[in-house]
Parts: structure tokens; sequence; C-alpha cells
């Protein structure tokens, strides 16, 4: 239906094109945008949810997927991330970020790690996970037999939360901004579609789940987001808070559950690792 449209529309201005005096108002370049945007969509599986004419942002993983194909994830998010970069929803963050943070790793990722948003660190450099604690998190994905390339990684906000003038340090993101970017997050997980979700913290979890609660009684165990197993874990920056080996070695033990979900094997120095 939406191919034959858009085939017909296409067609219709390049006759309008050759044969008139008035030539339609459509570029080349806008026509050709608009096929590679269709090629895009159609070389999905398009379900009921998509005839119905409902945003991708709807289409939440398990209700109503939306198959793509490897290719075409990175040309979706590349869709998404041009949204992103022009956002100007929180009108206080546009003023004090100097540019959003998507997300990095691979479009076609089994495990999609989650933070709350990103750090001076990451504003500066464009990339989520950079400082400190993206050093550490770098470390697990690797002592999981991964690269960072290998997964995808992103933040409930892309954008850094303001801080007063010359203060140090980073803060939490509200509720209300949360909600905000929410869609955002909820589209770079239809288009990838990841085995596994993992939220790391508090406010990864408030983000995706809409609810609150005491990480020890959350962490270790398996929730769902939208049918997609979601392991929920400390994040990094309370491992460098909390120097503890025992609390280090939970966020290990998460992440080995994560690892036998996906049916990889667990080396017996995996099984012996400390983080
Ligand atoms: N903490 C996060 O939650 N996200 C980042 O990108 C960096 C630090």
């Amino acid at each position: 239906m939406m191919q034959s449209a858009l085939d017909l529309t296409i067609a219709e201005l390049e006759k309008i094109r050759e044969t008139s005096d008035h030539l339609p108002r459509a570029s080349k370049n806008a026509l050709a945008q608009l096929q590679s945007t269709y090629s895009a969509v159609a070389s999905a599986t398009v379900t009921p949810a998509l005839r119905q004419g409902r945003r991708d942002a709807d289409m939440l993983p398990g209700k109503s997927r939306l198959r793509h194909t490897e290719s075409n994830k990175a040309h979706m998010l590349g869709l998404v991330r041009e949204r992103v970069c022009a956002c100007m929803n929180c009108a206080h963050l546009v003023r004090s970020r100097i540019q959003t943070v998507f997300g990095v790793g691979n479009p076609d990722a089994e495990i999609m790690f989650i933070g709350e948003a990103p750090g001076a660190d990451e504003d500066q450099q464009g990339e989520p996970f950079v400082g400190r604690a993206g050093q550490l998190l770098t470390k697990i994905i690797k002592a999981m037999g991964f690269a960072r390339e290998d997964v995808y990684i992103a933040n409930i906000l892309k954008c850094r939360p303001d801080m007063p003038p010359r203060s140090l340090g980073n803060r939490a993101p509200t509720s209300a901004e949360m909600q905000t970017c929410r869609p955002y997050l909820v589209e770079q997980i239809e288009i990838i579609q990841p085995k596994v979700l993992v939220a790391l913290g508090a406010v990864a979890v408030e983000g995706l789940l809409g609810t609150r609660g005491a990480m020890r009684e959350l962490r270790g165990r398996w929730h769902s987001y939208s049918g997609t197993p979601l392991m929920i874990t400390y994040h990094p920056a309370y491992l460098l808070r909390n120097q503890s080996p025992s609390e280090k070695r939970k966020v290990w033990e998460d992440m080995m559950q994560v690892l036998d979900r996906l049916g990889k094997p667990i080396s017996e120095k995996q099984r012996n690792y400390f983080l």
C-alpha cells in the first residue's frame, strides 16, 4: 500500500517534470531521499501496526515487531540520530549541551546497555560512556568476550543534564526529562531488537520501566521490557564509588547470567573473574 502510493507519487512527479512547463516542486534530491526512505521501510516486514500508520516509537518489541534487515538498521538509526541532533524539546538542555549523545555500537547488536545520561566527558566527545564509568563498562564488556563495537550502548537521556555554572560533577535526569527523551530510546531498541537489554542503575530502570525500586532487590534478576529480557545491574559509577569486591562480583554475576541467556559458553577463567 505504502509502496504503491510512493511509486505513484514519484512517477506522477517525474511525468510532470518531463511533460509540463510548470516544474513540480520536488528536487531530484528530495525524490532520491523519498526513494531511500521508502526502500528502508519496505525492506522491513510491515506489521499491522505499521499499516495502521503508527509511528516507530509506538511499535514496541514483543507487541508488534518490525523485523528490520541488518543493513537497514544502520539507516533507520541514522534517521533517528538526525532527529535527536536537531531536538529542541528541552530548552534548558539545548542551551547547556555541547552536543547530543545518541548511542554507539553495532546496529545489529545482541546486547544493548542502557545508562542514564551523558556526563561532561560524553557531552565533550559525543559518545556515551567514555569517561571513568565508561572505561569500567568497556572492561566489563571485554571480560564478557565482546568488543565495544559488538554491543550497543545508549542512554535514557541524549543530552547532559544541565549544571549550575562553574559546578563540577553531573546530576541525575529528572522524571520529566526522561519522559521527554524516552521515545528516542524506544525507537533505538525497536530498530536494534537486541536479544538482551542491560539497565545500568536505578535511573535507567526508571527510564525504561517507569518504576523506582531498591537496586539490591532489582538487580541480578530477569525483568522484561516489552517482551525483551532485561537484566538490571549496578551502574559502573556506583562501583567506582563503592570499591567493595563483593559489589563488583555481583555485577559480574549479572553479566554471566546475560552470557548464559545468549547461549554463550562461559570459560572457567570467566567464572572465576572479579572486576
Ligand atoms: N553515565 C551514564 O549513565 N551514561 C554515560 O554515557 C556516561 C556516564
